[in-house]
């Protein structure tokens, strides 16, 4: 599929059907995150797969959902947790050097990477912010003395819809300047 196409694809899904997702589809999508580009190289990303069919998936289907928001997380079938990592030691002296943060910007990277090869695939994602930490952390395994952040949640599943909704998008105008 032509790249344009898969990003007019990829779209939030918050209506899966509740079926399975084959785990190596799982393993495809988390390979195109793991080829993302990063600063220096860093790959400051560390990513926690939780598949479908296992135990943990009523408590990750919980951990998802915080305060009302992302009830459509109880029917997903797979999750995807991301953890920034410490950026390797080139990409914390140009932090130093520069001033400049990037290891939020190679997590996003991955990120993208892995919901348009999910889409590429059929399956449906949503990128999550919100979530119960704590109960994330809890589900795949971590003591309380892990004090990594997790940075997002990726929710996998088969979408109820494969047609895709219109983006709600500002105007080309609005967010670029061509120059010459
Ligand atoms: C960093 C990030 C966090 C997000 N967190 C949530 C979330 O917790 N719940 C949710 O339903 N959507 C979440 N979204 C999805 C956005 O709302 C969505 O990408 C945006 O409205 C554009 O819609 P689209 O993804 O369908 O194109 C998040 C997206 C990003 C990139």
């Amino acid at each position: 599929m032509d790249l344009l196409e898969l990003v007019k694809k990829r779209e939030s899904c918050r209506s899966f059907t509740g079926e399975p997702v084959k785990d190596e589809l799982l393993r495809e999508i988390v390979e195109a995150g793991r080829l993302a580009p990063s600063a220096c190289n860093s790959q400051p990303w560390k990513f926690y797969v939780v598949m479908s069919g296992g135990e943990r998936m009523e408590q990750m289907r919980l951990a998802a959902q915080i305060a009302g928001n992302n009830k459509f997380a109880a029917k997903a079938s797979a999750f995807i947790v991301v953890f920034r990592e410490k950026p390797n030691y080139s990409e914390r002296v140009g932090q130093v050097l520069f001033g400049r943060e990037f290891s939020a910007i190679d997590i996003g990277l991955a990120v993208e990477n892995i919901v348009l090869a999910a889409a590429e695939r059929g399956l449906g994602t949503c990128i999550l912010g919100m979530f119960t930490e704590s109960k994330v952390k809890e589900c795949i395994g971590l003591g309380k003395r892990d004090k990594r952040k997790v940075e997002l949640v990726i929710a996998v599943g088969v979408p109820v819809s494969s047609v895709p909704r219109p983006k709600k998008r500002k105007a080309e105008e609005e967010i670029a300047v061509y120059l010459r």
